[in-house]
């Protein structure tokens, strides 16, 4: 099997679906590896160390394409620039991409169509179900825990202040106030990152057994009131409050946040829009260089003046919608990413070859185009489709 690795061409996209580590692996286990070149140093792996590891660099990224039989990618096919085409014209019928497609997304639904066009076979990581079994694939997973960590950093780093108690000649400086909205995989991982920064930090979810996870980090849990039969539904996955509720959930969380320096939010509930917690009235009454990261920006955020993929001073808060957080961390985050590809990859394979079971969990729940048809549940019901 010929595997391709094309340098990621979205603008700031610093990640690479292989490292040399995963290369090895995949060359050990009989595997071609092609590698564009330049395609790690975003994330400072070098050709030379793809080329150590069995690889082979290719200039063309067309030939990269023509050539290989199953492509990995961190984003989505999308037009390139400076080949002048779509990266799916580059691909043909038969071959495999693994990549996080997003293909419920309204955004995305042209390019999955046109992958069925042209005969694609493309499985989405983030349909990868959060079962126990396919955790080392779960690069949603991973990703978020980049988010949360590099998340609170940018807030640490907009704030006007110490994060941490400061004792000096002149005074004692308290700490600063922190509110994680969310406490999943990424705001689980945000308040175990402003713990260690010093800050006195305080959390909410809907789920009683989220807050007792961030209750362990050492974060003081609000309680908004919300009743677990309204806020939990199959499988222990928060659902989306009735709308009476989201209002009473807003209500409690006012008074609280007038005295926080930043606010994380990471509230979602898989499949659906952000809820919107924090109203523009709402950041309206927050501190004077107070700072909102808002990480479900990509489901619509949940600030309702959050700039998608921007940094803005509103009402004198500092709301951060920056989309691609875990590219700002591109060693760690790539790290991770190709430990999670090269474990669904191998999940895939047998007797060197990609061989998909359609009546396996994982594999149904990723496989988004087969046999020039879009497959994918959640994708067509989003298209209208079923
Ligand atoms: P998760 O599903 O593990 O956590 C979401 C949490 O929100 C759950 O614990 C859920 O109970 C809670 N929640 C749902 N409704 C709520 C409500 N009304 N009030 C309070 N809590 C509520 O999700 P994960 O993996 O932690 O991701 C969180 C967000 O971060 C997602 O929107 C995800 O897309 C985003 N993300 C953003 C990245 C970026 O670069 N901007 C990168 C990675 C993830």
């Amino acid at each position: 099997m010929i595997i391709g690795i094309p340098k990621e061409i979205m603008e700031g996209e610093h990640r690479v679906a292989a490292i040399p580590e995963t290369v090895k692996k995949f060359v050990s286990e009989g595997a071609t590896v092609l590698v564009e070149r330049g395609a790690g140093e975003g994330a400072f792996y070098q050709d030379e160390e793809y080329v150590e590891a069995g690889a082979t660099i290719i200039d063309d990224v067309k030939e990269l394409y023509d050539k290989a039989d199953l492509i990995l990618k961190v984003k989505e096919p999308q037009f390139n620039k400076e080949k002048n085409m779509h990266e799916l014209d580059m691909m043909h019928k038969g071959q495999y991409l693994i990549t996080f497609l997003h293909p419920a997304s309204p955004a995305n639904h042209e390019m999955v169509k046109k992958m069925a066009q042209v005969g694609v076979i493309g499985l989405t990581l983030d349909g990868i179900p959060r079962i126990s079994r396919a955790q080392s694939m779960d690069a949603l997973t991973s990703m978020s825990t980049c988010a949360g960590y590099k998340g609170m950093l940018m807030a640490a780093d907009a704030l006007a202040k110490f994060v941490p108690q400061i004792f000096s000649a002149v005074g004692m400086i308290k700490p600063a106030n922190v509110l994680v909205i969310g406490a999943g995989v990424a705001g689980l991982q945000a308040i175990a990152t402003a713990k260690r920064l010093g800050a006195v930090v305080y959390a909410t979810d809907i789920r009683p057994d989220a807050c007792e996870q961030a209750k362990s980090l050492g974060a003081k849990i609000i309680d908004t009131g919300v009743p677990s039969e309204i806020a939990i539904g199959e499988g222990g996955y928060a659902k989306h409050l009735p709308k009476d509720w989201l209002i009473k959930e807003r209500e409690s969380l006012r008074p609280y946040l007038k005295d926080m320096d930043i606010v994380f939010l990471s509230a979602l509930v898989p499949g659906k829009m952000a809820p919107i917690l924090i109203t523009e009235d709402m950041v309206k009454e927050m501190k004077q260089g107070s700072v909102i990261v808002d990480i479900s920006i990509d489901q619509g955020g949940n600030c309702e003046i959050t700039p998608p993929g921007k940094v803005e001073v509103k009402h004198g808060v500092i709301i951060n919608g920056i989309k691609n957080i875990p590219g700002h961390l591109p060693t760690s985050s790539t790290w991770m990413f190709a430990q999670n590809m090269y474990n669904l990859v191998k999940y895939l394979m047998k007797d060197n070859k990609i061989n998909l079971d359609l009546n396996d969990e994982i594999t149904s729940s990723i496989l988004v185009t087969y046999n020039g048809e879009i497959v994918h549940t959640g994708t067509k019901e989003a298209m209208g489709l079923i």
